[in-house]
């Protein structure tokens, strides 16, 4: 099947996918807001790491970013007029609680008071993500997630949020793609903090875990009536070739990508069959923490992007495994080297779906990054277009299939600061001008404005 005909006719309407299922845009803090160091805000791991030589593209930073923090109500009134009902964002840790504990700031507070107040007023709903991996540099001097006391100051950061904000925004979101912020961040040093090595992210793995499910009896307790998910990056693996060793790498990578922060969450403990070295993580562990792991999120959130394929490597440290890379596959790759492979969102809900105790999944990212161009004006991303439309009929059809999937959020609605990859790689229905930040709707943001409003 061709996925990537542009000829190829798209018939869906919203009501195809049943009464309550939403669409919408997904956002995080760092990416967009800028105002990096406004009135009291604190630093954070993102704000620290980027001011470092050699750790993003060209060393840049989001320290203006896309400026919502001074633009919001421009950018919320042209979802508005995109008829986007539904807007998901992250709350900047650092922003609320300077120091990461301690004294709440006003400002902060107002900022996110005058943002949420904004999406109301214009009929969209506010998603909010509690964590979007920007911890402020102060727990960070502490050990940020390698400490277990960021399950204390993860808890009262929670309760700070819920307590403001809980009286208007009932859709929250705990934790954004723990295995990245973990992942990156802790093993392979490549996101902030640029820390790298077992050490650092078994511990940190875990303390994610924690607080993935605490964070969801925080905001449970707290916020009547709430719609309580966490979310979960993920990839189809298929392994190089049928070679056992290669299968079992792929099993490897599995275990590792799609299974290591939901299985616990789900009280099956960590997937340590299948990747031995994980049993090293029992040294983090104490008494009742496999129980308190356990949560009942209301909704699962899946975040797809692509697909991987993966083959044994004796190279490879610990997993013996090894992503084989999509350029050199002679597939067709988005501007991060991913593999453009519609079927790989179908198969991750299906993923997702099967274990026991899911009550629902929303798709709360996917999108894609190409070479946007500029020409009078406008932006013809019919590649962002064909990835998007694919990817829904994908949705669609798990949606037919019995699947309990209930939403999908785009990644992302402006171009934004693609963390290490900086601005190069543009994700945006709309395209950021980041010299005038002004903002043209690209074809793709035109068709999901006609495709919401069918
Ligand atoms: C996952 C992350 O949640 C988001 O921050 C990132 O920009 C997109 N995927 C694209 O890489």
């Amino acid at each position: 099947m061709d996925f990537n005909n542009p000829q190829k006719p798209f018939h869906l309407k919203p009501q195809d996918f049943g009464k309550d299922f939403v669409f919408g845009v997904s956002t995080a803090a760092y990416q967009i807001e800028g105002a990096h160091s406004v009135h009291d805000k604190g630093v954070s791991i993102w704000d620290h790491f980027t001011s470092k030589k050699g750790n993003t593209f060209n060393n840049q930073h989001g320290q203006i970013a896309c400026d919502f923090y001074n633009k919001f109500e421009d950018d919320i009134l042209l979802m508005k007029s995109m008829n986007i009902k539904h807007f998901r964002f992250s709350l900047a840790w650092s922003r609320i609680l300077p120091n990461g504990t301690g004294t709440v700031s006003t400002e902060g507070i107002n900022f996110y008071n005058r943002v949420i107040n904004f999406c109301l007023q214009c009929g969209i709903t506010p998603w909010v993500t509690l964590y979007h991996w920007d911890l402020p540099q102060n727990l960070q001097n502490q050990g940020g997630w390698v400490n277990r006391k960021v399950l204390d100051w993860f808890e009262n950061y929670a309760h700070v949020c819920a307590t403001h904000f809980g009286d208007r925004v009932k859709n929250w979101m705990v934790l954004n793609e723990p295995m990245v912020f973990t992942g990156a961040g802790y093993f392979l040093g490549v996101h902030a903090p640029g820390n790298k090595g077992l050490k650092n992210f078994l511990p940190a793995v875990h303390h994610a875990v924690l607080c993935q499910a605490m964070g969801g009896k925080v905001l449970r307790e707290l916020v009547p009536n709430a719609h309580i998910g966490s979310t979960f990056s993920c990839s189809q693996i298929t392994p190089n070739s049928n070679s056992a060793k290669d299968v079992l790498a792929a099993k490897k990578a599995n275990a590792l990508l799609n299974r290591l922060f939901i299985e616990p969450l789900l009280g099956l403990g960590y997937p340590t069959k299948n990747v031995p070295v994980l049993k090293r993580i029992e040294a983090y562990i104490k008494p009742h923490d496999l129980e308190n792991a356990q949560f009942d999120f209301d909704f699962i959130g899946v975040q797809n992007y692509t697909r991987e394929v993966v083959k044994h490597s004796y190279f490879v440290p610990y997993l013996r495994a090894k992503i084989v890379k999509a350029s050199k596959r002679r597939v067709k790759t988005t501007l991060m080297d991913w593999e453009v492979y519609p079927p790989s969102i179908y198969n991750m809900i299906k993923h997702f779906n099967q274990y026991q105790g899911i009550k629902k999944i929303i798709v709360t990212e996917n999108g894609a990054a190409f070479t946007d161009v500029l020409l009078d004006g406008n932006v013809h991303d019919e590649d962002r277009l064909q990835y998007l439309q694919n990817h829904i009929e994908q949705v669609h059809k798990a949606k037919k299939d019995g699947l309990n999937v209930a939403g999908y959020f785009v990644w992302t609605f402006t171009d934004n600061f693609e963390w290490a990859e900086g601005y190069h790689p543009r994700f945006g229905l709309v395209y950021t001008d980041f010299s005038t930040q002004k903002r043209i709707v690209k074809a793709s943001g035109k068709w999901y404005k006609d495709f919401l409003g069918s």
